[in-house]
């Protein structure tokens, strides 16, 4: 099994350009991982495209690189020379186990429910932990009162500039520097972004790298194709779900829509700063979290929570940097993380954002071979 075949299993692609919408994973053809890969014994039946998310999970419970299970010089990864490989493996049975007996197989006890990004999890509890001055009964507490989805929602729109200013958008052309980690981008050069949005739901996305190689990815209201300079192929059905949310020029005037349920579960910080943290379940099924500026109502982070057989794979967004273009607020910085911090990280910094600007049909069409 090649880790480099995963890594570019065209994920990135996708990353890159949406703004809103990540996944970490896609694989046209996700097969079974004990076909692609040489050892497997536990994890038989996963798909491919969950090993290196789930190796991920692992790897961050424990607070560890790969090579504490594995011998990792020259990719050998099926060895089993390293004894915390095998422990790892009674604990995947374990955690099954422990999930099968008590949360109807569901993948509620992970490895970090111990671990907590530590080789030894802590099962004695410090003295002085939750020591208390007296055993007075504690008042009740008075509940955060939160303000209603809606209301939050709707001062969103507002915060960005409200319905009129946004509907007056028919095109945004942008340009962007997309900054990747060190590892899959040695140069530490910017890769050049162009992105061209016609409404109501057309997109583009022009990537330019260090060496010149120009990659396209292009949605024409229907059809959604990648171009890059060895291949040009259709979507696949996963992908194009994704860029048809992106596409959508008007998505955050109803971003109820892309929810099937949606609930405000707690005012937290974000940065320092109180936000409205809302959870819902997106179209695609996956559990996402919203956190919203409590004072400006402004979008400052979204999670999406992608599922695995070990729990679930987080991947952050952060809209940083709001700036007005037309009386209408975009974020300027948009840092995207993941636990595989890296390969995928991004940074993507916006130079200039243009509306309006006149954008030939022709652009989101699929180029004939
Ligand atoms: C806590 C231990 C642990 C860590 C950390 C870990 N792995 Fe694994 N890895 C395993 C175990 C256990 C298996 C075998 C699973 C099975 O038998 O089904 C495995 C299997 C694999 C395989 C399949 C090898 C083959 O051909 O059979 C690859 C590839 C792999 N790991 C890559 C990684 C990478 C890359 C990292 C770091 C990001 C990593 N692993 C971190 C425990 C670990
Ligand atoms: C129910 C709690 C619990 C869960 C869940 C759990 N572990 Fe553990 N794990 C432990 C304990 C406790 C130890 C330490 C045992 C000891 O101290 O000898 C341990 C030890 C380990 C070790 C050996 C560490 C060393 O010292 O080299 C590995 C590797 C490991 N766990 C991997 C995992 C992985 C991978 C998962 C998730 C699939 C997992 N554990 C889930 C409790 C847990």
């Amino acid at each position: 099994m090649s880790i480099a075949r995963l890594i570019v299993a065209g994920s990135f692609l996708i990353a890159l350009s949406l703004p809103f919408t990540i996944d970490s994973s896609f694989a046209t053809q996700d097969k079974p991982v004990e076909l692609v890969s040489k050892n497997i014994q536990v994890f038989k039946g996963m798909p491919e495209s969950q090993l290196l998310p789930v190796m991920h999970l692992m790897r961050t419970a424990l607070g560890v690189r790969c090579d504490y299970c594995h011998v990792a010089e020259n990719g050998k990864y099926w060895m089993d020379d390293k004894p915390a490989k095998q422990t790892a493996r009674r604990m995947i049975q374990m955690v099954f186990e422990i999930n099968k007996a008590n949360f109807g197989g569901e993948p509620v006890v992970t490895c970090n429910s111990c671990h907590r990004g530590s080789t030894k999890p802590i099962g004695i509890p410090a003295i002085g932990q939750a020591a208390f001055e007296n055993t007075t009964r504690a008042e009740p507490r008075e509940p955060d009162s939160l303000p209603a989805v809606e209301a939050i929602l709707s001062r969103y729109v507002e915060a960005i500039g409200g319905k009129r200013a946004l509907e007056r958008i028919q095109t945004r052309v942008t340009e962007a520097s997309l900054l990747r980690p060190k590892l899959v981008n040695p140069s530490g050069k910017p890769l050049a972004i162009e992105i061209y949005q016609k409404a109501p739901n057309k997109l583009l996305t022009v990537v330019t790298s260090s060496d010149g190689s120009v990659t396209y990815q292009g949605y024409n209201g229907k059809i959604g194709w990648i171009k890059t300079p060895n291949l040009q192929r259709e979507m696949t059905s996963a992908e194009l779900a994704q860029v048809r949310q992106q596409a959508d020029l008007y998505k955050d005037l109803n971003l109820k829509n892309l929810f099937s349920t949606l609930k405000v579960v707690a005012k937290q910080k974000v940065n320092e700063r109180d936000a409205y943290f809302v959870e819902g379940v997106n179209s695609s099924g996956k559990t996402e979290k919203l956190f919203f500026d409590a004072e400006v109502g402004l979008l400052v982070r979204r999670v999406v929570l992608n599922k695995t057989i070990l729990g679930l794979d987080p991947v952050q967004t952060d809209f940083l940097d709001y700036r007005e273009v037309n009386g209408v607020k975009l974020p300027f910085t948009i840092q995207t993380s993941y636990l595989d911090h890296t390969h995928y990280n991004t940074t993507r910094k916006f130079s200039q954002i243009k509306h309006n600007v006149p954008v030939d049909d022709a652009k989101f069409e699929m180029p004939r071979k």
